[in-house]
């Protein structure tokens, strides 16, 4: 089993698509273990996205995501890193794929909906700016035996 850390970004908690994305994992037999709905600080934004700090798009992007309440999860499925990767699809919208959330749902790069770890190690990197790890529960989901 593998875990990643997701967020979904302030325009997909102002736009009600948080239903329709969990349930997106759901129906695939991903298992939420920790979840919540927060503000993210300035702090926490400029760790998240420190490596791009510098770029052209760095100061819209934190103020985009510091801009409302966002919904913090870590899901825990096998090859969960990847699977989830490719249900949110390419970073940039117009590359994203039909069927996947940000190719039905996004238009642009920076309002792109949803956030994902890219490897275990920025799951270990990300998740601890938002969760302590009592935060996360342990807990046997049925689905996943038939999936
Ligand atoms: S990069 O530039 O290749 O390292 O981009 P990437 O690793 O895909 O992640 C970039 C994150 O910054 C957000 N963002 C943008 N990226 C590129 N161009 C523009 N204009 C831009 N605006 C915002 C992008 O959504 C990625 O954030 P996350 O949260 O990972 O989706």
């Amino acid at each position: 089993m593998e875990r990643t850390f997701v967020y979904l970004k302030p325009n997909a908690v102002r736009r009600g698509l948080v239903g329709e994305i969990i349930k997106r994992f759901e129906q695939r037999g991903i298992k939420i273990v920790a979840l919540k709905l927060l503000w993210m600080s300035k702090q926490q934004a400029e760790k998240l996205y420190e490596m791009h700090k510098g770029k052209s798009f760095y100061n819209d992007l934190i103020d985009f995501v510091t801009g409302g309440p966002i919904v913090a999860m870590i899901v825990e499925a096998p090859r969960v890193i990847e699977m989830v990767r490719h249900i949110i699809g390419d970073t940039d919208p117009l590359k994203a794929g039909t069927g996947t959330i940000r190719g039905e749902f996004a238009l642009t790069i920076t309002k792109n909906l949803i956030h994902a770890s890219d490897s275990k190690e920025n799951f270990e990197r990300e998740y601890k700016i938002f969760f302590s790890n009592n935060e996360i529960i342990d807990y046997y989901l049925d689905v996943q035996d038939d999936i």
